[in-house]
């Protein structure tokens, strides 16, 4: 049988820093890879799209974290939804449609018994946000930590972003009152069109004060994606048994470094619960979070803005634009059919 050929970025050697912007070299761009021969229960599938997420950057580093680091010498880990060409797992056949790691790579073999079916009547791309990570990470944390009851306030963080734009959504499905925070006007205005009573711009807005005015000083849950200076302007307007959900700390990759939290005290009189939690602990739900969320997506009920990179070559681009703030959505990178 005569070997396959791709097109692949390998993670060729860790990061310098955590924080810093990646360095030549770190990525390497081959054009010409063997594609592995497929053996019993996998499948080979032509990669349609990537997602790139905040966490990519991190996974780069050798550092602990809720996965490994990402293998040195293999295509960087990523999510991709794709197309199956060949099957030799018996849940899946050619022509399904996918999702799963597939990394940066435009054809993948890989376990089939870790790739999800995309639904039918969505398209392909939309298994990596809405009915995807950004989902189910809004989803799960808003509903299972966060809790709001119809009234309360919720302040969501990266309110524009993929998840944070959801985490609106879903709030304000849920009967709740919601603020967001974003860093433009544009990405302001794409917030409360989203049904947020009020948005604030933390780039030119001080954010304590704003809030104050925004959620009159009783914020029920905080959706954070950012963490640092941002999380810490929220904590004095908490409200007593208020629930702060950590999903992300995108702030964290600022090149000053973590900043501390200046205001946590408010967490003791105030009773306040604060959790992290990683949605890939939670795959066991992801079928009673598609149930639910994949009616209001055919509906055109829920909504997510993409930020599309063009073809595999363009990748890296994709990380820097994610920490800079210049994406209008989810991250993702279209490859060449
Ligand atoms: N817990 C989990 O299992 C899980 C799973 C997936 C994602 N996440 C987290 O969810 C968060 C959102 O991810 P996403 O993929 O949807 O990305 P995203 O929100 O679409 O993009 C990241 C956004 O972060 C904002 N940002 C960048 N630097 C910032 C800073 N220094 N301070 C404040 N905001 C900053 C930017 O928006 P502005 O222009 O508004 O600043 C940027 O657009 C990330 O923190 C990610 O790590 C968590």
């Amino acid at each position: 049988m005569s070997t396959a050929y791709t097109r692949r970025y390998v993670l060729a050697a860790r990061p310098a820093t955590t924080t810093e912007p990646l360095e030549d070299g770190v990525l390497r761009y081959e054009d010409h890879a063997p594609v592995p021969a497929l053996r019993d229960g996998q499948v080979s599938v032509k990669v349609k799209w990537l997602s790139l997420d905040v966490a990519t950057r991190g996974w780069m580093n050798d550092v602990r974290n809720y996965l490994p680091p990402a293998p040195l010498g293999e295509a960087m880990r990523a999510l991709g939804a794709g197309v199956v060409t060949e099957s030799r797992y018996p849940g899946l056949a050619a022509g399904d449609r996918v999702s799963g790691l597939l990394g940066w790579q435009e054809d993948a073999v890989v376990e089939g018994s870790t790739l999800r079916k995309v639904p039918d009547g969505v398209p392909l791309q939309a298994a990596l946000h809405v009915l995807g990570i950004s989902g189910q990470t809004a989803w799960l944390g808003l509903h299972d930590i966060g809790q709001p009851q119809p009234g309360e306030t919720v302040v969501v963080t990266a309110a524009a972003g993929a998840v944070g734009s959801l985490a609106v959504q879903l709030a304000v499905a849920a009967g709740a009152r919601v603020v967001g925070v974003a860093g433009t006007p544009e990405k302001c205005d794409l917030v409360r069109s989203l049904g947020a009573v009020g948005c604030v711009n933390y780039r030119s807005q001080d954010v304590e004060a704003a809030i104050a005015e925004l959620a009159s000083d009783r914020v029920d849950v905080v959706f954070d994606n950012v963490g640092g200076a941002v999380l810490d302007a929220l904590l004095p307007h908490l409200a007593v048994n208020a629930r702060v959900v950590l999903c992300g700390a995108v702030s964290r990759y600022d090149r000053g470094g973590p900043v501390p939290l200046r205001n946590w005290f408010h967490l003791l009189p105030n009773r306040v619960r604060m959790e992290g939690f990683i949605y890939m602990d939670h795959a066991d739900r992801f079928d009673e979070i598609e149930a639910d969320l994949l009616p209001r997506v055919r509906a055109g009920e829920l909504r997510c803005q993409e930020h599309v990179i063009d073809g595999l070559k363009a990748a890296p681009e994709g990380i820097q634009v994610l920490l800079n703030g210049s994406n209008n959505g989810k991250v993702l990178v279209k490859l060449c059919d």
